[in-house]
């Protein structure tokens, strides 16, 4: 639980802007709500709450001015909030999987993924940022979730880290319009936290349907977490960038390289790292020019 704020009409100028300057570091940078709202106690109250599978898809966003949220207590029948949590989190699964399969185009699955209310990072996020680029594009670039910029833009990488890929793709006369761009995770986790796991799995069919759609040659997982979600590859990124995996489309009907490279956010943190990274860009520029076939490297050898 956040402490309760002090009273900030009470503050000097000085003493406010401090405390700006404190939430902002905090992560908290954003105004989502004028009070203070406890989400985890929503969480556990939205959990012993059965609910349909196929009522999940259209639910309304909860009204945000409830009254404070009812303690949970064990009911008959009612698994214990903890149970209760997962089950919310597989029947989400569950009906993300069932939504994502009956959009039969990209622009029916940006319309299905708007309307789609079980990832709680929706409430908070002020859009959806589902894509960039050129729908079937040879490449697919995918990342973790959107930043601030991405979030206020409505576009994946277009901050300082989208720049830098921007520069990347570049340096193997690629640009925006040659390759398609999505994330994991299509909302601003708040305060650009990791996504959690429960918000990866809800998410995932989506993706997996949208590349399915875009249906590149290529897959480029940007990052550990889009990797390791994408591919199953649990070692660490430094470690495993640069190797080529088979990526299972859809019902498993074909299979594309995909390649694991670090992510640009990283590389600003880091840039020793980038030549790492220049070599596995080369990499995909010889297998786009046919150059060399890439060859997929077993799941965690
Ligand atoms: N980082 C990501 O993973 N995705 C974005 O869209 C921006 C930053």
């Amino acid at each position: 639980m956040f402490p309760t704020p002090p009273d900030a009409s009470a503050l000097d100028p000085e003493a406010l802007a401090g405390l700006l300057r404190w939430y902002a570091d905090m992560g908290v940078d954003i105004a989502v709500e004028g009070a203070p709202r406890d989400r985890f106690a929503d969480a556990l109250a939205d959990s012993v709450k059965p609910t349909a599978p196929q009522a999940l898809a259209s639910l309304p966003a909860r009204a945000e001015a409830s009254a404070a949220p009812p303690t949970p207590r064990a009911m008959p029948g009612v698994p214990p909030p903890a149970i209760g949590a997962a089950l919310a989190v597989s029947t989400a699964t569950r009906s993300a999987r069932e939504l994502a399969a009956s959009a039969h185009t990209l622009d029916e699955l940006r319309a299905t993924l708007a309307a789609f209310d079980g990832c709680a990072l929706k409430r908070t996020a002020s859009q959806l940022v589902f894509a960039d680029g050129t729908p079937g594009a040879r490449v697919m670039l995918v990342g973790e979730a959107p930043g601030g910029d991405e979030d206020k833009i409505g576009r994946p990488f277009v901050g300082a880290a989208g720049q830098l890929l921007d520069r990347m793709l570049a340096a193997i006369a690629l640009d925006r319009a040659d390759v398609y761009i999505a994330n994991v995770v299509p909302w601003r986790p708040p305060g650009n936290r990791t996504p959690t796991p429960q918000e990866t799995a809800v998410c995932l069919p989506f993706i997996l349907r949208q590349i399915e759609l875009a249906n590149p040659e290529f897959l480029v997982c940007l990052g550990a977490a889009s990797m390791q979600t994408l591919l199953g590859v649990k070692e660490g990124i430094t470690r495993a960038r640069g190797s080529w995996h088979e990526f299972v489309v859809g019902d498993g009907a074909k299979t594309i390289p995909a390649l694991a490279t670090l992510h640009p956010a990283y590389l600003l943190r880091s840039p020793g790292a980038k030549r790492g990274a220049w070599a596995d860009l080369r990499a995909l520029r010889k297998a786009l020019d046919g150059l060399e076939k890439p060859v997929a490297r077993p799941v965690n050898s």
